[in-house]
């Protein structure tokens, strides 16, 4: 198990510690990962005790096991694995911007602390300004003191920068934990092992080898009720520095010396630093218009709650980039991203280059369709390879297969709704899934050209239930390839 800690997060009673962290913790508990000396403290604004906290966050447990659509959907919830997180929950009322507050966790917390916070991100800088103040990010020897952040963390580079520069100005890197939740993703993980552990794989990951790369993440959701979180932030902020960013440096980077977190995030830093600031000409914005989704009518963006009706945000981005390094020249990284889109679907595939067609000039087939690898990170988690092979018969003819596997057919699932392995590593000490400053300010770094051109440039139109605008289109017809499908 991870070594006893009080896991302290601010925004007790908030929605992210209901549907993500509550459940984490739940499932590491039924593996045995915690230790018994492991113990919760709320903090949130509202009147409360802990036994209305318990109650409350024991009714969400129980209404999210019911949700089908949820990952937490189960039959029933296993009385000792939540026994043992509900009697260790405690709260503590206070705000998060009041001196008395912090003064007040000091009396409460010893030893190993990780601090939590899960509220909105105007309050990330203040919030640590007071821990640091009141001295409770000091660690010792035996007491560590770690600090995680969630996303947005920033809305540009320069605001990025600010804010590592305070929360730094209050303690060293290595106690900040900044969440990406794609890193927790296991089929994310895995492309690690994928591209480094098969020595038949490596070689052909380059430019030599490779045509193009498409990173895709296509929701079918709409905007939601997040639409106040939403308006000011778009599909551009909200995904891509980040998430697509990930993604990115997961398939392109660098093999790492080795699995430690500095030699992994070091190589992620150095990919991303060498991504060219994104040209405007090479990006599409667009917004969903209505549509229909599975045969339902669905509205479009602007007729979605807490939405402008003149919304000039985007639901939609479409991205070429150029990596400027040796391994990639010349490569270009295709990235899309969009909500209300035909599939949810989020892969990275890699296109090759196709084989010579002289051979095969009198066979029924206009071109050879290149290889494609495709690594299906959701729904599906697997990977497959489309090949080319001759269909049977007493002709020669090309036909198209698949190569793949799911992961679930070769291993158990161990239970998970996204935050286990994160919150695990953060009380192990291990920041390799977490993301330094130095990569965020790299993401932010790259889309910077788009941010200010994108102050005044309208939005593409798509009807929901398609795939994206016209214009994501015909950036790749330039380039004279396509996307590939959605389904
Ligand atoms: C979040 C974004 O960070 O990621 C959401 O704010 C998006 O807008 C979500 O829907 C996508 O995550 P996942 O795990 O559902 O692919």
């Amino acid at each position: 198990p991870a070594p006893p800690c009080t896991l302290v997060i601010f925004g007790a009673a908030g929605d992210l510690t209901k549907r993500l962290l509550m459940p984490s913790l739940y499932n590491l508990a039924g593996s045995g990962l915690l230790d018994p000396g492991f113990t919760i403290l709320g903090v949130d604004h509202n009147d409360g005790s802990d036994e209305g906290l318990r109650t409350e966050l024991t009714t969400s447990m129980e209404t999210l096991s019911k949700d089908p659509g949820s990952e937490f959907h189960a039959d029933r919830i296993d009385p000792k694995s939540w026994g043992f997180i509900r009697e260790r929950i405690h709260f503590l009322k206070g705000d998060f911007e009041d001196a008395g507050t912090f003064e007040a966790l000091k009396g409460k917390v010893s030893g190993n602390v990780v601090f939590y916070l899960a509220v909105a991100p105007r309050f990330f800088g203040s919030l640590v300004d007071g821990l640091g103040r009141a001295g409770l990010l000091k660690q010792a020897d035996d007491a560590f003191r770690r600090v995680v952040i969630e996303k947005p963390f920033g809305s540009d580079l320069a605001s990025a920068r600010a804010l590592n520069a305070q929360i730094l100005k209050q303690a060293d890197e290595s106690q900040f934990y900044r969440i990406d939740h794609f890193l927790g993703k296991e089929t994310v993980q895995s492309i690690m092992a994928l591209r480094f552990a098969n020595g038949m794989l490596e070689p052909v990951w380059r430019r030599e080898y490779v045509d193009s790369i498409q990173i895709t993440a296509g929701e079918t959701v709409g905007v939601e009720e997040r639409g106040g979180f939403y308006e000011p932030t778009g599909a551009l902020r909200d995904m891509v520095p980040n998430h697509m960013f990930q993604l990115l440096c997961m398939v392109a980077m660098e093999p790492p010396n080795s699995f430690s977190a500095e030699d992994v995030r070091g190589e992620k830093a150095k990919l991303a630093q060498a991504v060219k600031p994104i040209r405007p000409d090479h990006a599409v914005r667009g917004q969903y218009v209505a549509g229909a989704l599975e045969g339902k009518p669905v509205v479009g963006y602007r007729e979605e709650p807490h939405v402008a009706k003149d919304s000039n945000t985007e639901t939609y981005v479409a991205l070429k980039l150029e990596i400027d390094n040796w391994r990639w020249a010349g490569v270009p990284f295709y990235v899309r991203t969009g909500k209300r889109m035909t599939g949810r679907r989020t892969e990275i595939a890699i296109l090759f280059k196709p084989a010579p067609f002289q051979l095969f000039a009198d066979t029924p087939v206009a071109e050879l369709s290149p290889n494609v690898m495709r690594i299906t990170i959701d729904p599906d988690h697997g990977a497959g390879t489309e090949l080319n092979v001759k269909v049977p018969g007493p002709q020669m003819q090309i036909g198209r297969v698949t190569m793949g596997f799911k992961y679930a057919d070769f291993f158990k699932n161990q239970p998970n709704v996204g935050y286990e392995t994160l919150l695990y590593d953060c009380m192990t000490g291990d920041a390799t899934l977490f993301q330094r400053a130095d990569n965020i300010e790299a993401g932010w770094a790259a889309v910077e050209p788009l941010l200010e051109a994108w102050k005044t440039a309208p939005v593409e139109d798509y009807a929901a239930g398609t795939p994206g605008p016209k214009a994501a289109d015909d950036l790749l017809a330039r380039d004279g390839r396509h996307w590939l499908g959605l389904d």
